[in-house]
């Protein structure tokens, strides 16, 4: 049995992850998936998502709310991180620990429950190859939604090991939607949704991000 299926309750779609209904096992195996270095790598995701004090940031697909925690002090008592995941209790347990400024909610990432254009910032991490592949569009279609024109995006993904044996292995840890290379998964979303693709990197153990933005109206 893979780590994936010891982190859901139920089957899913053979082509997504689905929803993570063991938030503590979850942060235990974040922990050790990112070798240590979870904070640091997390932080650098806060700073390349772009959010100045005052934002008001949305993260998809939250899980514990491990990202919304850290931009929580970025935004600052002016600014509000909302997260939303499918998941029940990952959303009970973020709750629990929310700064004052950050607020969560039960949803899909592809029919979000929240007004057009009332956040600077979209984040997510590590959720995008969660979603059932045929609702991928409408997820990134829902994100440039609520972006006011201007906003930023960023998305995070696994990036699996180039060395095959190194990629089979992953796999069968963790689910076939990690074999995909994260670039194909949202090299074409993005663009056909409307957003300005600016720039994609590496970062390390294993994740890769891509930056984009509302077209300004
Ligand atoms: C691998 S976790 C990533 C959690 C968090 N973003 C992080 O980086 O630690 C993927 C999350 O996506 C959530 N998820 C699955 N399907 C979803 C959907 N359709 N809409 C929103 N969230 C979803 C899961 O419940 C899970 O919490």
């Amino acid at each position: 049995m893979g780590l994936g299926k010891l982190l859901h309750d139920h089957a899913e779609h053979a082509d997504a992850g689905g929803t993570i209904d063991h938030p503590r096992a979850y942060e235990l195996a974040s922990e050790v998936g990112f070798f240590g270095r979870r904070r640091e790598i997390f932080t650098r995701l806060a700073a390349l998502s772009r959010a100045r004090p005052g934002d008001r940031v949305l993260d998809v697909g939250c899980g514990t709310g491990y990202l919304t925690r850290i931009l929580a002090p970025v935004v600052g008592p002016a600014g509000q991180v909302t997260g939303v995941d499918a998941s029940p209790p990952m959303i009970e347990y973020a709750r629990r620990s929310a700064p004052g400024n950050c607020s969560y909610q039960v949803g899909e990432g592809q029919a979000l429950d929240l007004p057009d254009a009332g956040f600077d910032v979209v984040v997510s991490s590590l959720a995008v190859h969660h979603i059932p592949a045929a609702e991928r569009g409408a997820a990134v279609r829902e994100m440039l939604r609520v972006l006011r024109p201007g906003g930023r995006l960023l998305i995070a993904e696994f990036r699996p090991p180039t060395n095959r044996l190194l990629a089979h292995l992953v796999a069968m840890l963790t689910g076939p939607a990690m074999r995909h290379n994260p670039r194909d998964l949202l090299a074409d979303l993005l663009p056909q949704a409307g957003f300005h693709v600016e720039d994609e990197g590496d970062l390390p153990v294993m994740l890769s991000y891509i930056r984009a933005s509302r077209p300004a109206a």
